[in-house]
Order: structure tokens, then sequence, then C-alpha cells
């Protein structure tokens, strides 16, 4: 196991309606204001990351959604320690203006910006926007080159790339970002080619949450392909936490959330990321194996199973590290009180769970 203690994240609320298609009551808000102080409370419960969403349009809930990068940034300079992960869609950003916007926001924040490249899963938001929606593997092909540009620019000068998707000829960014080599970049996704990219460029591979069986086979997966690669990648994975004081309080939230859950939104939510998965090759992706319930969480989160008391889910955290996961990128249902609830009741029980673990292997 990992001598390295394992990493929390959240993911930012900066569009609306929350991380569960469904009618209960959040107690969350997409404004600047809640999110300000979301990120602090964060950072002093423990948190080392938050993720902000990219969102061009509605669609299934998030019918209004803030901007990430300039986000991000908002987040940077109400906080000290946090790093903020800004997602990116190849398409609407190209490599030179993500490579110089961030390496900007890098020097004004004692480096503490990310970015999370995404590939895209809705047709509908592509086609609204102009964009040309390629075919599943051509969007992670082009999310390579999106990630191999982004790191010739950062790290070299005179950078020459000849991609299908990207051309520079003797570019030299000046300055350079302050994070060295580069701003850590992050990449999602579950499908052949997600994974594939993840194990040859990324510094981070983000999977939709799963049992802890189906997360080792996917870090098995990943890691033997990265060693043959010559290259290394951390995991970090989804979870939609329902922390309580008592097991039964937890069970009655994930049923309330999933007797609420709006069934047309969740219905057609599933049938666009299941299309989309199943125009790869292998004919699989993120979703493929997503029952309804499931799918009342955008990214799987209730698969992780990360429900129940802090003494739980600090052992199934565990479990997960020993497997090989590096971070746990948490959902919850209302943020502010939640994270703060995560960082007193879960966090020390993980820390100290983690310590005897080491203790006994030595
Ligand atoms: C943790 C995580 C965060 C993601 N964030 C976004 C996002 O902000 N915007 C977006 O359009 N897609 C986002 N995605 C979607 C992925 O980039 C990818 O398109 C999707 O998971 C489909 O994967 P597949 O092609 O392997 O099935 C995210 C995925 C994961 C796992």
């Amino acid at each position: 196991m990992s001598t390295e203690t394992i990493k929390f994240a959240y993911w930012v609320p900066n569009v609306s309606g929350g991380l569960v298609v469904s009618n209960i009551e959040q107690r969350t808000s997409w404004d600047i204001d809640y999110n300000r102080k979301l990120a602090q409370i964060a950072e002093k419960a423990g948190f080392e990351y938050a993720l902000s969403q990219i969102r061009f349009t509605a669609g299934y809930g998030a019918e209004f959604q803030h901007e990430s990068v300039s986000f991000s940034h908002a987040l940077l300079a109400a906080t000290t320690k946090l790093k903020v992960i800004a997602a990116i869609l190849p398409g609407p950003w190209n490599p030179v203006l993500a490579a110089k916007q961030l390496a900007t926001i890098d020097l004004l924040t004692e480096g503490r910006i990310a970015v999370n490249i995404v590939s895209g899963w809705f047709r509908g938001e592509f086609t609204a926007i102009g964009e040309h929606w390629l075919d599943h593997d051509e969007r992670y092909r082009r999310s390579k080159e999106f990630i191999e540009a982004l790191k010739g620019i950062w790290t070299q000068h005179n950078f020459t790339y000849r991609g299908d998707f990207y051309r520079f000829s003797n570019y030299t960014l000046k300055p350079k970002p302050l994070q060295q080599p580069h701003p850590e970049i992050f990449q999602g996704g579950s499908s052949r080619a997600a994974r594939d990219n993840a194990a040859s460029v990324s510094d981070w591979y983000f999977t939709n949450g799963n049992t802890v069986e189906g997360i080792k086979a996917q870090v098995d997966d990943i890691r033997a392909k990265a060693e043959a690669n010559n290259h290394s990648v951390k995991i970090g994975v989804n979870a939609f936490v329902i922390a309580r004081d008592t097991e039964e309080e937890a069970k009655a939230v994930l049923k309330e959330i999933i007797d609420k859950a709006n069934p047309d939104a969740v219905n057609a939510f599933g049938h666009e990321v299941k299309n989309a998965g199943a125009a790869s090759p292998e004919r699989e992706g993120n979703w493929a194996k997503s029952t309804f319930e499931d799918l009342v969480q955008y990214n799987d989160g209730f698969k992780t199973n990360l429900i129940g008391t802090p003494q739980q889910i600090a052992e199934r955290i565990v479990e997960l590290k020993a497997v090989g996961v590096d971070l746990i990128l948490s959902g919850f249902l209302h943020f502010q009180e939640e994270v703060a609830y995560f960082g007193e009741k879960v966090l020390p029980l993980v820390r100290e769970l983690e310590a005897k673990k080491l203790a006994k292997a030595a």
C-alpha cells in the first residue's frame, strides 16, 4: 500500500441542481458566495483539491452553469492552500489558449491550478454550440494530442508538434507556469480509449464510482499498461458520500434521493451516456453497466458505497487505497455542512486507519 496518505477532492457545484438528478431538498447552491465559503470550509477540513465542471448547456438538471476556468480562479483567490482543478473541453478550447490561461492563473495563485481534460459525452451539447461531434475514439485521440501539446508548451522552448488535430512551430510560452514540471493534468472516463490515455499521458486518471473489485480491475489494467509505457499515473475515484451518525440514517437518505429521482431526466441522461459509450470500439463506456439507481448520481457515485457511519466510510476508503486508489473525489447533498462533517468525523478516522495499516506492514 502507498505510504502517502490518500487525498480528498470535492466536486465544485458550479452548475445548478447539485450532483443527483432528484427532487430531494439539496442545501447546495451554484452561486459564487456559497462556493467561496465552501472552498474555505473544504481546505480547513483537509481537502486538498476541488474539481470544477465544464458544461455549456443544460441537460438533465444543470440548468445554469458557471464557466470552469474563471470560476476556479475565483475559488483560488478566496483560499490559500486548496488546489482547484479546472475542467477543459478540447474543441471550445485549443491547447495554446489553455496553456497560456492556466500558466497565468498558476503564477497568480502560487501554483495551485490543475486541469481536467474532458473528452465529452453529450452530443446535444456539442451540436448546440456548433462543435463537431467526433467518433468516440477520435475524441480521445484529440484529448491525447491536447495533453501532449499542453505539456510541450509548458515545459519546452521552441515547441514544435505535428499532430492530426494540433500543430505548433517553434512556439515558446513565456512566462512558464510556476509548478514544475507543469500543473497536474487529470483526465477521466472508463472506456478503453480513456484508460489508454491515462496509461500514456495523464498525471491523474479519474473514474466513475464502482465497487472495490471493479476499481481494482481498472487500476490493475491501467498500472500494467502505464508501466509498459514507462509512465506513472495516479488514480482518483468518484464517490457520493452520505455520512451520518447511524447507518440507518445514511441509508434512509439514499432511499429518499432515489425515491424522489426524476425518472424522465434520469432515463434521458442514461440514454445519452450509454449511446456515447456504445459508440466506442468495445461498445462500452463509463456508464455501460449503470442501473437506474446508479444513474441518479451523474458519475455512479453510489456504487463506491461511501454511505454509512464515519467508521464504515473510513474503512471503505482504506480498502480503496489498498487496491491502488490515490484520491477520493466526493460529492454531497448539502455541500457546506457535509464537507465540514466529513472533515471532522471521517477524515481523522481515515488517517488513524492508514497509520495502523502502515505500522502493521512495517
Ligand atoms: C471525475 C470526472 C469528471 C468529469 N467532468 C466532466 C465535466 O466537467 N464536463 C464534461 O462534459 N464531462 C466530464 N466528464 C466526462 C469525461 O470526460 C468523459 O467524457 C466521460 O466520462 C465518458 O467516458 P467514456 O468515453 O470513457 O465512456 C467527467 C468524467 C469524470 C469521471
